[in-house]
């Protein structure tokens, strides 16, 4: 699944970079420049998806 349409990367893209963090919490910010390849948010649509994803790992992280 397409996450971001602006600067297009997928959930599988947000998935592999956030277990690269291996175990460590992450800002929306840093996934989304990531992810894009260095841009940031255009119509901020997946940004609440994005925000989702992110948020779901902070807790797994802190569990
Ligand atoms: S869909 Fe991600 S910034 Fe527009």
């Amino acid at each position: 699944m397409m996450v971001c349409l602006c600067h297009p990367f997928s959930d599988k893209k947000v998935r592999e970079h956030l277990s690269a963090k291996d175990g460590a919490k992450c800002g929306m910010s840093e996934v989304y420049s990531t992810c894009s390849g260095g841009n940031k948010p255009q119509c901020c649509t997946c940004l609440e998806t994005l925000k989702d994803m992110v948020k779901t790992h902070n807790k797994t992280v802190a569990a």
